[in-house]
């Protein structure tokens, strides 16, 4: 269920700890099995992380269900995390997501018909100077319009042809 791809990489990070202490490293192994997984875990992938972990399933469980950056049904390739806290909130962000789904197609926590993009919406990512923003993958896309959702999306949309 792991691919050893995947448990060399985990390993990696369980050497980064002390001996006996390898559930330190279950953020980045679950990290590492949704994006080898389509973008979504599903409660076997939870089971196998916490086999490999030597873990309780309910406690990975519980971390896979607390963070806003695990998903748990199928994703598009793009995953639009727009944040819609507070500052983002008070510099528009309400009105750039309607018009983030009326460009792509969908719904907060829907996928793209084309499968190309799916929205969420996050608390706050940490980049309130450049509200309102958004992320994906690892990058940060601050100071938001509609022009550059336009853009960006078009930008995603040419990485695929
Ligand atoms: S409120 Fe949006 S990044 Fe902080």
């Amino acid at each position: 269920m792991i691919s050893e791809q995947a448990k060399q990489q985990i390993d990696t990070w369980v050497a980064k700890y002390p001996a006996g202490c390898q559930s330190s490293a279950v953020m980045e192994a679950l990290k590492i099995v949704q994006a080898e997984n389509d973008g979504s875990l599903t409660s076997e992938l939870i089971q196998a992380v916490a086999d490999y972990l030597e873990m309780p399933v309910i406690s990975v469980h519980e971390v896979a269900t607390f963070y806003e950056n695990y998903n748990h049904k199928p994703v598009g390739k793009y995953v639009i995390r727009f944040c819609h806290n507070i500052s983002c909130m008070l510099n528009g962000a309400d009105d750039l997501i309607s018009y983030l789904e009326t460009k792509t197609g969908v719904k907060t926590g829907e996928v793209s018909e084309d499968g190309l993009v799916s929205v969420k919406k996050v608390e706050c990512l940490g980049a309130c100077v450049g509200a309102p923003m958004f992320q994906i993958g690892d990058q940060y896309y601050e100071n938001l319009t509609q022009q550059k959702i336009d853009e960006i999306l078009d930008g995603l949309r040419s990485e695929v042809k």
